[in-house]
């Protein structure tokens, strides 16, 4: 890990997110020799997405699902864009950035199993268990975090970040007054 500058510092390196992709790939294809339906989460899961199909070492087919929360401390999540596939009977995994209250990740759950899937288990790069509002099993996890905001590697703040190639965090309204500056600041440091 790079040392403190100002509240920014690299969470994971690149060798480190690899060798996430890698173990939790492994770790997937143990348990579902047979195949596996990876349902990813839009959009923060991108670049995690990416690296761990890649490192899944069996048959898997891919589809994605985006969801936009609202209301009162938005609270409230609603589906932006459906599945295209029949998980019907399938097991499936579901693959996040980041597991923070479990909001997202229960209704997830509640969809696929509302759609019939024989199993559903989640598998989050990162999980911040110390926010937890529901009880959520996350079977596979990256890396757990405190109660830091992260950019990059496909995690964002209002958008932007996600195109920094590393996981960093960063003092949350530095990130939200300055993206400019701090996504230079930031830029493959
Ligand atoms: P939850 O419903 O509270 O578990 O929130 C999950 C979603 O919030 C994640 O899928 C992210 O999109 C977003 N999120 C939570 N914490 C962070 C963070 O530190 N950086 C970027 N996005 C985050
Ligand atoms: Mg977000």
């Amino acid at each position: 890990m790079s040392q403190p500058d100002h509240g920014v510092r690299s969470l994971l390196e690149a060798s480190e997110l690899a060798a996430i992709a890698h173990r939790l790939g492994g770790e997937i294809r143990r348990d579902y020799p047979d195949g596996v339906v990876v349902v990813a989460l839009l959009k923060g899961s991108i670049c995690f997405l990416a690296d761990l199909v890649r490192e899944l070492p069996g048959p898997c087919e891919l589809d994605f699902l985006a969801l936009s929360s609202y209301g009162d401390g938005r609270t409230r999540v609603r589906v932006v864009k459906d599945l295209d596939l029949d998980v019907s009977g399938r097991d499936v995994v579901v693959v996040l950035d980041i597991v923070d209250t479990g909001l997202t990740l229960a209704y997830v759950l509640r969809l696929i199993a509302l759609r019939g899937a024989r199993s559903a288990a989640a598998c989050a790069l990162l999980d911040r268990q110390s926010r937890r509002l529901l009880p959520v099993e996350v079977r596979y996890v990256g890396q757990v975090i405190s109660d830091e905001h992260v950019v990059g590697y496909g995690l964002d703040l209002d958008e932007r970040y996600r195109n920094l190639p590393g996981l960093q965090v960063a003092d949350e309204a530095d990130l939200r007054s300055k993206p400019p500056a701090m996504f230079e600041r930031l830029w493959r440091r």
